[in-house]
Parts: C-alpha cells; structure tokens; sequence
C-alpha cells in the first residue's frame, strides 16, 4: 500500500525535488540575502495586524511613543546593523541599551517585547524581533500622521550586542555635521539621507543636557549660539536653567507640531529654533541647507516619500538573513 502510494507520488515528488536540487546552490544565496514584503504571508498571515494594534494601544497610552519607537529601530540599524541586538538585555552579551547615547533616553522596550509575546502565541520561532521593530517604526510614523512605507521582511536577530560600538557609532548632538555625515556614509547611507532623517525630529523629545551648551557657553564662547533664535533661546533657558538639576527636563523637538509627524521640523530650521546643535547645523552648510529650504517649501509630500526612501534604506543596513543569526524567542534574550 505505501509503496503503491509512493510510487503513484514518484513522479510529482521528484521533478520540482531535482529542480530544487539542481537549482539551489545558485537560487539560495540570491534570495536569502534579500529581504522581501511576503516574507511571513504564509508562516505568520496576521503579522501586520498584531504590529498595528501593539502600537495603536501604546499610542492610546503614551503619545511620544512613536518617536520613541522611531529612534529604537534608528538605534538598532545604526549599530551593527538592524538585528535587534539593541533589544537584548542580557549581561551575558553586554548591552547597547547600557551605552551613552542610550541609557536612560532609549524608551519602547517594553512595547516590543509585548507585540513580540503576542506574535509568538500565533506564530511561534517565526517572526524576528529585528522585523517586528522595523514595522513597529513604519506604522509608529503612520499613526502620528506621517507617511507609509512597505517593508520587507525576512530579517534574522543578532546574537550579540556591542556597548562599546554603540557609543562610537551613533550620532551625538555635539559632534560637527562632517562626522555625523562620515557615520552615515559608513552605513551605506548618504548626505541626503542625513537631513531627511533628521526630519524624524518632528516628533519627540530631548533632554535639556543634549543641547544645554547652546544656552549658555556655546564652544566655551561664555555666550549662547548665535544660530538661535533670541526668543527660543529664552524660552528654553526658562525650561533648561543653567544648573544640573535641569538635565533630564524634556523639551519638544518640534515645539510648533510635536505629536505630528510633519515638515515643521524644516520650517524651524529655518526660523533658527531647531533644538539640537545637530539639527540647527543642517543650515551651515549650502548642500544640506538647500535642501532643508526644499523640504520646508515644497509640498509636504516630496518630504514623505524621501522619508520612505531613506527609511527603506535604513532598514536595510546590515541585516542577517538566510542562516545567519535566529529568530528569537524573546528580544530581551538570545535563544
Ligand atoms: C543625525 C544625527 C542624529 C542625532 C545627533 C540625534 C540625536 C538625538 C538626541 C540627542 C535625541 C534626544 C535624546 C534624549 O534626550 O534622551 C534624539 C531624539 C530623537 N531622535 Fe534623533 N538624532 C539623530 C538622528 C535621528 C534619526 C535618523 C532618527 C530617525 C529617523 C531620529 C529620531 C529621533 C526621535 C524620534 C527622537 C525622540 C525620541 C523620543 O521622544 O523618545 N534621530 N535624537
Ligand atoms: C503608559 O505610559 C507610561 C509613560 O507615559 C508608562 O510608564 C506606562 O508603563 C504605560 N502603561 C502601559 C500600560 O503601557
Ligand atoms: C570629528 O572627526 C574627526 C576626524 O575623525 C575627529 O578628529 C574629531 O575628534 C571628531 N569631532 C568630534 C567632536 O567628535
């Protein structure tokens, strides 16, 4: 009877098997090195669904939680890439989360690892946590109003996370426009994507301590930064007041639209209130300016689709597809 079946069988197992054969050693690293958009449309049908309401009920909860979300997967990409090693919180493998430009600034974890709980009851060993925040940005920006983008999917999770790298290669605020432009140009990433993703500051916060210097002793001048506006600039020493104790304030990065993801970041730039150092900088320099001067006159959407464009980009730096990594089981933790 089986070996009546089996050779009844025979015939449809064993053409597409040797096409399968014959083919993978060439198909297989072409395809499992790229990303694609139905990646889980099969193994995990309701993926986007269950990302989509993790971050609609934070968002009911939490409105910054967009922008904190949208700096989690910039700091997870920027890092060795976007493989979900800025989740992990294991002493075992050290922690990016432990890093400066981290610590007590990095918010959203908890969001994560609560779609991560809900998309492993349905789908369990399936979905990377390096995935769920890559979507967990896109519809993050989404839902404060600013653009959608597809994303492809098939991202695998690091196994390990590098404190030390973290604060090397992440932006700081204080650092001049030519070596925060160099960090992501060693990214694959390039000057046009330096201001159109600083334009993530339309939504969000800063802590007083990120551009304090520019409120009292710019570069040691003793005086404030003379590319502020003279009313932002009291404004935000009322909110930042020259002593310690002020250092973790919050203050909007776009104080006109701060919960909506729009262009205003550019018109403040060009009204000289934007908040950080490395923002204001966009405007001494005639490549970036020009194009900030663009972004904040044309039509908001010429913005939205190189934001799209750039984030695609983003999401692509240095993933682990095919065998490389795994797929965790919790972000927290390496399997
Ligand atoms: C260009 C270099 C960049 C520098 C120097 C920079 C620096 C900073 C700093 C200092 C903060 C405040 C952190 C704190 O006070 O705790 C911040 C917040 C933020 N950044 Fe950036 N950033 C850069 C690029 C980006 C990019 C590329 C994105 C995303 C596309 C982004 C998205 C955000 C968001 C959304 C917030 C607010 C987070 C929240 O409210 O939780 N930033 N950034
Ligand atoms: C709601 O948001 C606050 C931060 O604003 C956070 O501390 C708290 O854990 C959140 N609660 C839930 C249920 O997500
Ligand atoms: C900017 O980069 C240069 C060259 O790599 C480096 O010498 C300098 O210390 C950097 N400046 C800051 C403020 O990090």
């Amino acid at each position: 009877m089986l070996t009546a079946m089996g050779q009844k069988l025979f015939p449809y197992f064993t053409i597409p098997f040797c096409l399968m054969l014959f083919l993978s050693p060439l198909t297989l690293p072409l395809v499992s090195s790229q990303l694609n958009y139905n990646f889980y449309d099969y193994s995990c049908p309701h993926l986007s669904m269950m990302v989509g309401f993790g971050v609609w009920s934070a968002l009911q909860n939490d409105t910054r939680i967009a922008a904190s979300l949208l700096r989690l997967h910039f700091h997870d990409c920027f890092v060795n890439g976007c493989d979900g090693s800025v989740l992990l919180d294991d002493s075992k493998y050290g922690s990016e989360r432990n890093a400066f430009p981290n610590r007590n600034s990095l918010r959203g974890f908890e969001v994560i690892d609560n779609i991560k709980a809900d998309v492993e009851r349905y789908c369990p060993s399936t979905v990377s946590c390096a995935d769920i925040l890559t979507l967990a940005a896109s519809e993050a920006v989404r839902r404060v109003g600013g653009p959608y983008w597809r994303v492809p999917l098939g991202r695998r999770d690091g196994t390990t996370a590098n404190e030390m790298d973290a604060n090397t290669q992440l932006p700081s605020p204080v650092e001049p426009l030519q070596n925060i432009t160099a960090k992501f140009i060693s990214k694959g990433l390039d000057l046009k994507d330096v201001v159109v993703l600083s334009g993530g500051h339309t939504i969000g916060f800063a802590q007083c301590f990120t551009f304090k210097g520019r409120l009292f002793d710019f570069k040691r001048s003793g005086k404030p930064d003379p590319s502020l506006d003279p009313s932002s600039l009291s404004n935000l020493q009322s909110k930042c007041p020259n002593s310690d104790a002020s250092n973790s304030n919050l203050v909007p990065l776009d104080s006109t639209s701060t919960d909506r993801f729009d262009n205003s970041y550019y018109t403040n730039l060009k009204s000289k209130t934007g908040l950080l150092e490395s923002d204001q900088a966009l405007m001494g320099d005639p490549q970036t300016a020009a194009l900030v001067n663009f972004y904040s006159t044309m039509n908001q959407n010429y913005f939205y689709n190189d934001f799209s464009a750039s984030m695609a980009k983003l999401g692509n730096v240095g993933v682990l597809t095919g065998q490389n990594g795994q797929i965790r089981k919790k972000c927290e933790f390496v399997n």
